[in-house]
């Protein structure tokens, strides 16, 4: 059994005193039925690791260098120094905006798996991809791209997050149709490259609007074992309604 894993997506919001809020809110109120958790931004990680007890807490981003002439940018060690456990990769906003590629996005999981935290890596077709009707080899290229040479027991041990862009942040989420289909086209990519063991261990996330009141059935299907959620991670209420869903 694949234990469900429900993570936020803060994006570049809440300072310090806002991110506080949001853990003495919702500590309280987080169950074992799942991993739970939020991605925050660097600067509020220190503060959210201190008042994360239940919640797991992730970066949003990392550098596969060591340390070096890199500015803006922080490594592995540093989110290791705070006490960070995990890492989103390759969001579809980092790949947009920054121009990340699947080879960046395998460089950094390679060194946050060498280093003991755990990558939740993203992976999701553009609208244009979509109605083309690319939505299979956009993805599977981005799996197989973002995990080559990685080793299979560690990619039992890593989140994979299929969002397809056009559902991000727009409030049109995938039908869950779409959803379990493309997150089963993730598990066989991955099994196509790592074997039977590994396929059925790893964990796919959906992630694209999803709300208190559409999660129950993401998370009914077969392929989908949690969610990245952006909008609706926020808000303490939200998200306790997110882990009221989660039985
Ligand atoms: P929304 O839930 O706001 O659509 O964002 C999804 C997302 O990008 C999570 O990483």
């Amino acid at each position: 059994m694949r234990k469900p894993i429900i993570f936020g997506n803060w994006k570049m919001n809440k300072t310090n005193a806002q991110a506080q809020v949001f853990f003495d809110g919702v500590e309280a109120f987080v169950t074992d039925k799942a991993d739970f958790g939020v991605a925050v931004p660097f600067t509020a990680l220190a503060t959210s690791v201190n008042a994360a007890s239940k919640m797991n807490v992730a970066a949003e981003n990392v550098h596969w260098a060591p340390n070096g002439a890199y500015t803006g940018e922080v490594s592995v060690e540093m989110l290791k120094e705070i006490g960070v456990k995990w890492v989103v990769l390759g969001h579809s906003e980092r790949r947009q905006y920054f121009n990340e590629t699947d080879a960046d996005i395998n460089k950094k999981a390679v060194v946050t798996i060498e280093n003991g935290i755990t990558p939740i890596v993203c992976v999701g077709e553009t609208l244009d991809e979509f109605e083309a009707g690319n939505t299979e080899s956009v993805v599977r290229t981005q799996v197989s791209g973002c995990l080559t040479g990685l080793n299979g027991e560690d990619v039992k041990n890593i989140v994979i997050a299929y969002e397809p862009v056009w559902a991000i942040g727009t409030g049109k989420s995938a039908t869950v149709e779409i959803a379990q289909n493309t997150c089963a086209l993730v598990r066989d990519e991955v099994r196509n490259i790592f074997g039977n063991d590994v396929a059925d261990a790893v964990r796919i996330q959906y992630g694209g609007s999803v709300k208190p009141d559409n999660i129950e059935e993401y998370m009914s299907q077969e392929d989908i074992d949690g969610a990245l959620i952006g909008g609706a991670s926020l808000e303490v209420d939200s998200f306790k309604a997110i882990i009221d869903a989660i039985k």
